[in-house]
Protein backbone atom coordinates (compact mmCIF):
# COMPACT_ATOMS: atom_id res chain seq x y z
CA UNK A 1 0.00 0.00 0.00
CA UNK A 2 1.18 3.41 -1.01
CA UNK A 3 2.09 5.70 2.01
CA UNK A 4 3.98 8.53 0.45
CA UNK A 5 3.09 11.94 -1.30
CA UNK A 6 4.21 12.47 -4.78
CA UNK A 7 5.60 16.49 -4.80
CA UNK A 8 6.62 17.57 -7.88
CA UNK A 9 8.30 20.61 -7.54
CA UNK A 10 8.60 23.02 -11.39
CA UNK A 11 10.54 26.42 -12.09
CA UNK A 12 12.18 27.89 -14.90
CA UNK A 13 16.31 27.54 -14.99
CA UNK A 14 17.39 29.58 -12.45
CA UNK A 15 14.50 29.83 -10.52
CA UNK A 16 16.07 28.51 -7.13
CA UNK A 17 14.55 24.93 -6.57
CA UNK A 18 17.49 22.79 -5.59
CA UNK A 19 18.00 25.16 -2.65
CA UNK A 20 14.89 25.31 -1.69
CA UNK A 21 14.01 21.47 -2.23
CA UNK A 22 17.40 21.07 -0.05
CA UNK A 23 15.89 22.74 2.81
CA UNK A 24 12.31 21.83 2.42
CA UNK A 25 13.78 17.84 2.89
CA UNK A 26 15.30 19.14 6.27
CA UNK A 27 12.40 21.15 7.04
CA UNK A 28 10.14 17.69 6.30
CA UNK A 29 12.65 15.61 8.36
CA UNK A 30 12.52 18.28 11.47
CA UNK A 31 8.59 17.76 11.74
CA UNK A 32 8.76 14.25 11.59
CA UNK A 33 8.44 12.75 7.97
CA UNK A 34 10.79 10.57 5.67
CA UNK A 35 11.19 12.19 2.55
CA UNK A 36 13.79 11.76 -0.24
CA UNK A 37 13.95 13.83 -3.54
CA UNK A 38 15.24 13.16 -7.65
CA UNK A 39 16.27 14.92 -10.08
CA UNK A 40 14.89 14.62 -13.55
CA UNK A 41 16.33 13.54 -15.83
CA UNK A 42 18.80 11.76 -13.99
CA UNK A 43 17.65 9.67 -10.73
CA UNK A 44 18.34 6.04 -12.31
CA UNK A 45 21.48 4.60 -13.91
CA UNK A 46 19.89 5.14 -17.62
CA UNK A 47 18.18 8.06 -16.80
CA UNK A 48 21.66 9.72 -16.18
CA UNK A 49 22.85 8.16 -19.32
CA UNK A 50 19.99 9.42 -20.73
CA UNK A 51 20.69 13.10 -19.57
CA UNK A 52 24.44 12.58 -20.50
CA UNK A 53 23.19 12.22 -24.52
CA UNK A 54 20.17 15.09 -23.61
CA UNK A 55 23.09 17.74 -22.81
CA UNK A 56 25.71 16.40 -25.54
CA UNK A 57 25.55 17.96 -29.17
CA UNK A 58 24.43 15.20 -30.77
CA UNK A 59 21.51 16.04 -33.28
CA UNK A 60 18.08 14.67 -32.72
CA UNK A 61 14.31 15.64 -33.55
CA UNK A 62 12.33 17.30 -31.40
CA UNK A 63 10.33 14.18 -31.01
CA UNK A 64 13.72 11.92 -30.20
CA UNK A 65 14.39 14.04 -27.48
CA UNK A 66 10.46 14.37 -26.05
CA UNK A 67 10.91 10.32 -26.13
CA UNK A 68 14.48 10.59 -24.09
CA UNK A 69 12.89 12.81 -21.24
CA UNK A 70 9.66 10.29 -21.45
CA UNK A 71 12.06 7.41 -21.28
CA UNK A 72 14.06 8.86 -18.10
CA UNK A 73 10.82 9.19 -16.45
CA UNK A 74 9.21 5.93 -17.28
CA UNK A 75 12.68 4.62 -15.70
CA UNK A 76 12.14 6.39 -12.71
CA UNK A 77 8.68 5.91 -12.20
CA UNK A 78 8.91 1.68 -12.46
CA UNK A 79 11.94 1.45 -10.43
CA UNK A 80 12.30 3.96 -8.16
CA UNK A 81 8.63 5.70 -7.42
CA UNK A 82 6.89 3.17 -7.13
CA UNK A 83 9.29 1.25 -4.25
CA UNK A 84 9.77 4.68 -2.18
CA UNK A 85 6.28 5.78 -1.92
CA UNK A 86 5.88 2.55 -0.16
CA UNK A 87 8.45 3.71 1.81
CA UNK A 88 8.68 7.39 2.69
CA UNK A 89 6.07 9.99 3.43
CA UNK A 90 6.81 12.21 0.59
CA UNK A 91 8.87 11.79 -2.45
CA UNK A 92 9.95 15.39 -3.90
CA UNK A 93 10.71 15.25 -7.82
CA UNK A 94 13.03 18.24 -8.98
CA UNK A 95 11.05 18.52 -12.23
CA UNK A 96 8.40 15.78 -13.43
CA UNK A 97 5.73 15.65 -15.96
CA UNK A 98 5.24 19.66 -16.10
CA UNK A 99 8.74 20.13 -17.33
CA UNK A 100 8.31 18.37 -20.64
CA UNK A 101 4.89 20.33 -21.00
CA UNK A 102 6.86 23.54 -20.61
CA UNK A 103 10.30 23.11 -22.50
CA UNK A 104 9.29 20.14 -25.21
CA UNK A 105 5.56 21.56 -25.44
CA UNK A 106 5.45 25.17 -25.10
CA UNK A 107 9.08 25.92 -24.94
CA UNK A 108 9.74 23.19 -28.47
CA UNK A 109 6.36 24.01 -29.81
CA UNK A 110 5.72 20.24 -29.85
CA UNK A 111 2.12 18.70 -29.37
CA UNK A 112 0.77 19.11 -25.52
CA UNK A 113 -1.68 17.03 -26.00
CA UNK A 114 0.96 14.01 -27.47
CA UNK A 115 3.28 15.23 -24.26
CA UNK A 116 0.45 14.84 -21.89
CA UNK A 117 -0.76 10.79 -23.65
CA UNK A 118 3.33 10.71 -23.34
CA UNK A 119 3.34 11.68 -19.63
CA UNK A 120 0.60 9.75 -18.40
CA UNK A 121 2.40 6.46 -20.17
CA UNK A 122 5.73 7.54 -18.63
CA UNK A 123 4.17 7.80 -15.19
CA UNK A 124 1.85 5.09 -14.75
CA UNK A 125 0.26 4.86 -11.47
CA UNK A 126 2.79 7.38 -10.10
CA UNK A 127 0.73 10.92 -10.74
CA UNK A 128 1.63 13.55 -8.08
CA UNK A 129 -0.16 14.57 -5.07
CA UNK A 130 0.65 18.24 -5.87
CA UNK A 131 2.46 20.02 -8.57
CA UNK A 132 3.77 23.35 -7.78
CA UNK A 133 5.75 26.32 -9.31
CA UNK A 134 8.91 28.25 -8.30
CA UNK A 135 7.90 31.79 -9.52
CA UNK A 136 10.51 34.32 -10.17
CA UNK A 137 10.34 36.24 -13.03
CA UNK A 138 12.55 35.76 -15.89
CA UNK A 139 15.32 38.73 -14.96
CA UNK A 140 15.60 36.89 -11.29
CA UNK A 141 16.17 33.75 -13.03
CA UNK A 142 18.25 35.09 -15.13
CA UNK A 143 20.37 36.67 -12.74
CA UNK A 144 20.88 33.77 -10.15
CA UNK A 145 22.19 31.67 -13.35
CA UNK A 146 25.01 34.28 -14.36
CA UNK A 147 25.87 33.57 -10.79
CA UNK A 148 25.78 30.27 -11.15
CA UNK A 149 29.54 28.21 -11.91
CA UNK A 150 28.97 27.13 -15.33
CA UNK A 151 30.39 23.46 -15.16
CA UNK A 152 29.47 21.36 -18.34
CA UNK A 153 26.58 20.03 -16.93
CA UNK A 154 25.19 23.17 -15.48
CA UNK A 155 25.30 24.65 -19.20
CA UNK A 156 22.17 24.54 -20.90
CA UNK A 157 21.80 24.87 -24.34
CA UNK A 158 17.96 26.02 -23.95
CA UNK A 159 19.51 28.69 -21.26
CA UNK A 160 20.61 30.99 -23.86
CA UNK A 161 17.81 31.52 -26.37
CA UNK A 162 15.86 33.93 -24.83
CA UNK A 163 12.70 33.46 -26.66
CA UNK A 164 12.78 29.71 -25.90
CA UNK A 165 13.09 30.58 -22.19
CA UNK A 166 10.07 33.41 -22.56
CA UNK A 167 7.94 30.02 -24.08
CA UNK A 168 9.15 28.15 -21.29
CA UNK A 169 7.97 30.83 -18.74
CA UNK A 170 4.93 31.62 -20.62
CA UNK A 171 3.70 27.82 -20.61
CA UNK A 172 4.37 27.29 -17.03
CA UNK A 173 2.17 30.57 -16.00
CA UNK A 174 -0.57 28.84 -18.69
CA UNK A 175 0.09 25.53 -16.28
CA UNK A 176 -0.94 27.99 -13.44
CA UNK A 177 -3.67 29.66 -14.69
CA UNK A 178 -5.21 26.54 -15.67
CA UNK A 179 -4.85 25.46 -12.08
CA UNK A 180 -2.63 22.50 -13.18
CA UNK A 181 0.06 24.02 -11.52
CA UNK A 182 -0.06 26.14 -8.03
CA UNK A 183 2.52 29.20 -7.76
CA UNK A 184 4.69 29.71 -4.84
CA UNK A 185 6.64 33.00 -5.69
CA UNK A 186 10.07 32.54 -4.37
CA UNK A 187 10.38 36.46 -3.45
CA UNK A 188 12.30 35.07 0.20
CA UNK A 189 13.34 31.49 1.06
CA UNK A 190 11.97 31.28 4.43
CA UNK A 191 8.68 32.24 3.03
CA UNK A 192 8.94 30.26 0.23
CA UNK A 193 9.35 27.59 2.55
CA UNK A 194 6.68 28.07 4.96
CA UNK A 195 4.07 28.21 2.31
CA UNK A 196 5.26 24.83 0.87
CA UNK A 197 4.92 23.28 4.02
CA UNK A 198 2.03 24.89 4.94
CA UNK A 199 0.62 23.24 1.21
CA UNK A 200 2.72 19.83 1.60
CA UNK A 201 1.58 18.98 5.34
CA UNK A 202 -0.19 21.64 7.01
CA UNK A 203 2.38 22.91 8.87
P1 LIG B 1 19.34 20.66 -14.90
O1 LIG B 1 20.81 20.88 -14.92
O2 LIG B 1 18.82 19.52 -14.08
O3 LIG B 1 18.62 22.01 -14.57
P2 LIG B 1 17.66 22.43 -13.40
O4 LIG B 1 18.52 22.51 -12.17
O5 LIG B 1 17.14 23.76 -13.88
O6 LIG B 1 16.58 21.39 -13.28
O7 LIG B 1 18.91 20.48 -16.40
C1 LIG B 1 17.70 20.03 -16.76
C2 LIG B 1 17.32 20.74 -18.03
O8 LIG B 1 16.46 19.90 -18.78
C3 LIG B 1 16.55 22.02 -17.72
O9 LIG B 1 16.96 23.04 -18.60
C4 LIG B 1 15.13 21.65 -18.04
C5 LIG B 1 15.27 20.58 -19.08
N1 LIG B 1 14.16 19.60 -19.08
C6 LIG B 1 13.38 19.52 -20.22
O10 LIG B 1 13.60 20.24 -21.20
N2 LIG B 1 12.35 18.63 -20.23
C7 LIG B 1 12.08 17.79 -19.19
O11 LIG B 1 11.13 16.99 -19.26
C8 LIG B 1 12.91 17.89 -18.04
C9 LIG B 1 12.66 16.99 -16.86
C10 LIG B 1 13.94 18.80 -18.02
Amino acid sequence: MTKGKLIAIEGIDGAGKSTIIKKLIELLNFHGYTAVCHQEPGTTEMGLALRQLIKSDIPRSKLTETLMFEASRADTSELVLSHELEQYDYVIMDRYIDSTIAYQGYGNQNSIKTISVLNDIAIGENKPYMRILIDVDMETAYGRRNKREQTIDSKDKFDYDYEFAKRVYDGYQILVANGELISVPNTNINETLQQLLYLICDK
